[in-house]
């Protein structure tokens, strides 16, 4: 991994497990200090720190719920505490709690809202506030702070049995539009990684099954499901300077999934 985040200091949520541990330990390669923020998995967040600092970089493990302000601003204040202050945001912790339409609680869609989209507002607006109060260091880059969402193909494609996540996606889409038009006077860099289907335990059951895993494929062009370094390398490149003039655009990490596969022998 070229060491393009070399002194850079970054925030990863929902950094415990899945593509949240890919990015963490992909920063600490690419030479990123990281704040490794966990749920509940005390266990699984300390040993991507172990592995962040094996590579030689610095990383500390810490508890947030991100759907709250207070665990938000937390995280803001062990970077302070650790490195000195903050200059990526990866807001990257999300769930699913799939049903279909009418059986889906108003409990389940509140959570699912409340984390994937007003999880990532929170965390955004905490950034901002800090990257502003920081100021601009010439010295660290041309860019005062940099802020990237996750997002997922179904900002895009419709979802049945889905319709939290999905529309928790579609406000992820708008609100990092809407931010980076407000912010990149400033000199912060708001974007979104997008991913499609990626191995990790939130579609287990897509993938594991070996009949599953073939049904998943015929949505995949490229012919493989995704791996989390797949969505880490896209994140050290959207994080670190190489990607200066990329702003408000999200980035479909998908294996083409969002060409309409079902189109190569119809239509
Ligand atoms: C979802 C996965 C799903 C993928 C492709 C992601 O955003 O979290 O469960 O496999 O989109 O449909």
């Amino acid at each position: 991994m070229p060491r393009d985040l070399e002194g850079a200091r970054a925030i990863v949520t929902g950094a415990s497990s899945g593509i949240g541990a890919g990015i963490a330990r992909a920063f600490g390669e690419a030479g990123a200090s990281v704040i490794v923020n966990y749920h509940s998995d005390e266990a699984a967040a300390a040993q991507v720190v172990d592995d962040i600092r094996a590579a030689g970089g610095q990383g500390e493990a810490v508890k947030a719920d991100v759907s709250q302000a207070e665990d938000c601003a937390r995280l803001f204040a062990a970077a302070e505490t650790h490195f000195g202050g903050v200059d990526i945001l990866v807001s990257n912790a999300g769930i699913q709690k799939d049903a279909a339409f009418t059986e889906l609680s108003l409990e389940d869609w509140r959570a699912v809202l409340d984390l994937n989209l007003t999880g990532q507002f929170l965390c955004a607006q905490e950034a901002v506030r800090r990257f502003r109060a920081q100021g601009h260091d010439a010295d660290r880059g041309p860019a005062m702070g940099k802020i990237i969402l996750m997002s997922s193909v179904h900002q895009a494609i419709p979802w049945a049995g889905h319709v939290n996540y999905a529309s928790a996606k579609g406000g992820v889409k708008a609100l990092m539009e809407s931010l980076a038009q407000e912010v990149a006077g400033e000199k912060i860099r708001v974007n979104a990684i997008a991913p499609g289907a990626i191995k990790t335990d939130i579609n287990r059951e897509a993938w594991e099954d070996e009949a599953a895993r073939k049904e998943m494929l015929k949505l995949i062009p490229y012919g493989r499901i995704g791996e989390p370094e797949d969505i880490a390398r896209a994140a050290v490149w959207l994080a670190s300077d190489a990607s200066d003039y990329v702003v408000g655009t999200t980035l479909f990490v998908d294996g083409g999934m969002t060409l309409y596969p079902s189109f190569r022998e119809g239509g």
